[in-house]
């Protein structure tokens, strides 16, 4: 086997995907952009991966797949919605579609949500105190009668990641949709499920958990859409559900919306809006653990914030890669042959530690100077929710901080599985 298909394998792994760093560094040593056979190219170059992401020669081909069986077919489910989403479409369906939702998301409107995330981030860090106190307790680790509470790990710990990190975008991201309370708490396993579909390695007995995932959540956001229409409120599953109404959404119509399509775009906001935002939590916690100076100066206020989650993004991305591919025959990547067929795996967390961009790239540095991380994409695909995502991590990050100023790690994290997705299954930690 040739180094760069074994770098590819290495990557795929169990260890591999909770550390990929060394076999980034692997790769780049033999060139920004690797053929690593079965026309796969690893894209690990900073300038490579952002001309990728902005060439619109490339698309995501996966799309044909939705448009071919829609959500009524005989594919997996979950994989179906995805495919069927913004996120893997190309022009000009993604530009219908990400136009319906696009002003929802417009960075000039995020800053309006500050008070709704502000109140959020407090109940959660009450919600914290809280338990702490009882996980402190003789009978502490039980909610009631014989059910165990999950955030709560042990005598003062608990996990970061149950209490907090995936809580406050999943509360955010179902306010803005107008999911009712009440519903909330079904969503975060649904989401996590669904999310093995993002992944290259799908063990089978995940890809059925989110098969089930999805179709919960198609049923949901089915009634929900009849009780908006009936109803309309002030969100964002009503203004959709107004578009999609009495529309065919067949492509070359005036239609704006099929009803398929805006199922599938509930899913993905849904889906995409959490465990990415809960991963630049839980990321954002361990490496202010790892850097206790920086840390310190984010509750005085001398470390800059932006500084502070741009390291973040750039070392830890939520998301570590983005799939391409070229839609006309003759291109190439990096002058790396891309004939048809290419599936290019743009390594955004590879090209954020290109040392052609970044001085000592591996090192934490809040001051540091130099291009955006690629950590939100960039192009037709740049994603949706990047204000949204900086927001919440630049309210909840101090507020935590300061809260609870001797907070600190209280076990081994584990890592989630997966290599596209970064960020912690657990992440434990006491608050004194
Ligand atoms: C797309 C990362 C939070 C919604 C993307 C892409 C990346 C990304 C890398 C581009 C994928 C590609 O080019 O193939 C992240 C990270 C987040 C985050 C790191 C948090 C730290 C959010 C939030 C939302 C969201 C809060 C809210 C709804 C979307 C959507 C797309 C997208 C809808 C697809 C856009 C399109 O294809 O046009 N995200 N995301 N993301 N993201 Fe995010």
């Amino acid at each position: 086997m040739d180094t760069a298909t074994a770098i590819l394998e290495g990557l795929l792994t169990e260890e591999g995907s909770a550390d990929p760093f060394p076999l980034f560094e692997r790769a780049r040593t033999l060139g920004p952009v690797l053929p690593a056979g079965d026309g796969v190219l690893l894209v690990t170059g900073y300038e490579e991966a952002e001309r990728l992401t902005r060439d619109r020669a490339f698309g995501i081909r996966r799309t044909e797949a939705g448009e071919a069986t829609g959500p009524g077919g005989t594919e997996h489910l979950a994989q179906r919605i995805i495919s069927a989403s913004l996120l893997e479409t190309d022009p000009p369906r993604h530009t219908r579609l990400r136009s319906l939702v696009s002003s929802f998301f417009a960075a000039r409107r995020i800053p309006a949500l500050e008070p709704l995330i502000a109140a959020a981030v407090d109940d959660l860090l009450d919600e914290m105190a809280g338990q702490a106190g009882q996980a402190g307790t003789p009978d502490s680790g039980t909610l009631g009668p014989g059910a165990p509470d999950p955030s709560i790990l042990g005598p003062g710990t608990l996990d970061f990641m149950e209490v907090f990190a995936s809580r406050l975008p999943m509360s955010v991201i179902c306010e803005l949709m107008g999911v009712p309370k009440e519903d909330r708490h079904r969503f975060r396993a649904l989401s996590s499920a669904l999310t093995v579909t993002l992944e290259i390695a799908q063990p089978p007995e995940a890809v059925l958990a989110a098969d089930a995932a999805a179709a919960e959540l198609v049923d949901y956001f089915s009634d929900l859409t009849a009780r908006r229409r009936a109803d309309p409120q002030d969100d964002l599953v009503s203004a959709l559900a107004t578009a999609a109404e009495g529309t065919g959404g067949a492509e070359g119509t005036d239609a704006r919306l099929s009803e398929d399509e805006m199922l599938s775009m509930f899913v993905l906001l849904l889906v995409s809006g959490f465990e990415t935002t809960a991963s630049l939590l839980g990321n954002a916690l361990a490496l202010s653990f790892q850097h206790p100076l920086a840390a310190a100066g984010l509750r005085d206020g001398t470390t800059p914030l932006l500084g502070f989650l741009d390291e973040v993004l750039r070392l830890e991305a939520p998301v570590q890669y983005a799939a391409r591919m070229p839609l006309t025959e003759g291109l190439d990547v990096g002058g790396v042959p891309a004939p048809l067929g290419t599936v290019a795996l743009v390594f955004l967390g590879a090209a954020n530690r290109d040392p052609r961009q970044y001085d000592r790239p591996a090192e934490f540095d809040p001051l540091r100077t130099g291009p955006q991380p690629l950590a939100f994409g960039g192009g037709a695909h740049f994603c949706l929710g990047a204000p949204l995502a900086r927001l919440e991590a630049s309210i909840a990050l101090p507020a935590l901080l300061k809260r609870f100023p001797r907070l600190r790690p209280a076990g081994e994290p584990a890592r989630r599985y997966g290599l596209m997705l970064r960020g912690y299954e657990k992440l434990p930690v006491a608050l004194g």
